[in-house]
């Protein structure tokens, strides 16, 4: 929520401005919308650290009706952190930052509809990305987000324990395949190329939230690859059985998107997935992503 430390009338400029945004709660557990903040006019200080709040209480934060440039996008981005660049998915052609998601009936959906945190196949994975719909089709593709702190909180006791000693090793596994039609010695060398500049990162299974503190359970279907120090069968049955978790309705917010809809979301406590129901139709959207630190 926003922090004001004055009331009424004698509020700064500055406070004003950040108090004009109003945050309504759209999921139990987490996802809120943003209103009252126009993301065509420059974003203050005070405007990015009550949004940075917000996030860190709400997880996923909304913005509807945002027409705003791919620069306007991409500053925003940066007020946030450092913005980085995907190794693997499409970007625009003149800013190597912007992520393009456009699938259609030749560009079918490859990994966004399988549970996941961004890009955790890297030592250090995003801190949020921030994901505009540019185009949509007029029913389905709709984005649900899974609070893993709150999947954490409802397992036992023993089990937290459990896991809470186990490390996991990550692989960008999805984006294999990108290599797959490459003739044999070709896609040797690309993969290789891409296994020494990304190669598996051991994370935590329950990492530390870097600002709240908060308890996470840290592994993900599209990039968890194996617990490490486990038997193979160990190691698949119980990851089989987390892969489960952010799949309880209870957990979840779903966002059904409209054309400038964006959503910003703190990719270290969420998982989500994209609904694959919409082929053949089409479905854009854009994203910026913000470094993070490495998990602990
Ligand atoms: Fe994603």
């Amino acid at each position: 929520m926003i922090q004001t430390v004055q009331s009424g009338n004698q509020l700064s400029a500055r406070d004003r401005r950040a108090n004009d945004m109003e945050i309504v709660p759209l999921g139990a557990m987490l996802g809120a919308e943003i209103r009252g903040l126009d993301l065509t006019d420059k974003i203050d200080q005070g405007q990015s650290e009550a949004l940075n709040a917000a996030l860190m209480a709400q997880k996923v934060l909304v913005f509807r009706d945002q027409d705003i440039t791919s620069d306007q996008h991409l500053a925003f981005g940066r007020m946030f952190g450092e913005v980085t660049i995907h190794p693997f998915v499409p970007h625009l052609p003149e800013m190597p930052e912007m992520l393009v998601l456009d699938n259609h009936q030749d560009n079918p959906v490859l990994s966004t509809d399988m549970w996941h945190s961004d890009e955790t196949f890297r030592e250090e994975p995003p801190m949020g990305s921030i994901l505009r719909c540019r185009e949509m089709p007029p029913v389905g593709g709709d984005t649900m987000w899974a609070d893993m702190t709150a999947a954490l909180g409802g397992l036992s006791d023993k089990m937290q324990g459990f896991l809470s000693g186990l490390e996991a090793i990550h692989d960008f596994k999805p984006f294999r395949r990108r290599f797959a039609g490459l003739p044999v010695k070709e896609r040797h060398e690309k993969l290789a190329e891409f296994e020494e500049r990304y190669p598996n990162p051991v994370h935590p299974v329950v990492t530390t939230h870097p600002v709240t503190g908060d308890k996470v359970l840290f592994i993900n279907e599209q990039f968890t690859l194996a617990i490490k120090d486990m038997r193979e069968d160990e190691s698949r049955t119980l990851l089989d059985f987390l892969f489960t978790l952010p799949r309880i309705p209870e957990y979840q917010f779903r966002l059904s998107w409209e054309k400038n809809t964006i959503a910003f979301w703190d990719n270290r406590p969420t998982q989500h997935y994209a609904a694959n129901d919409y082929f053949p139709q089409r479905r854009t959207m854009h994203r910026i992503t913000i470094k993070g630190v490495r998990p602990n």
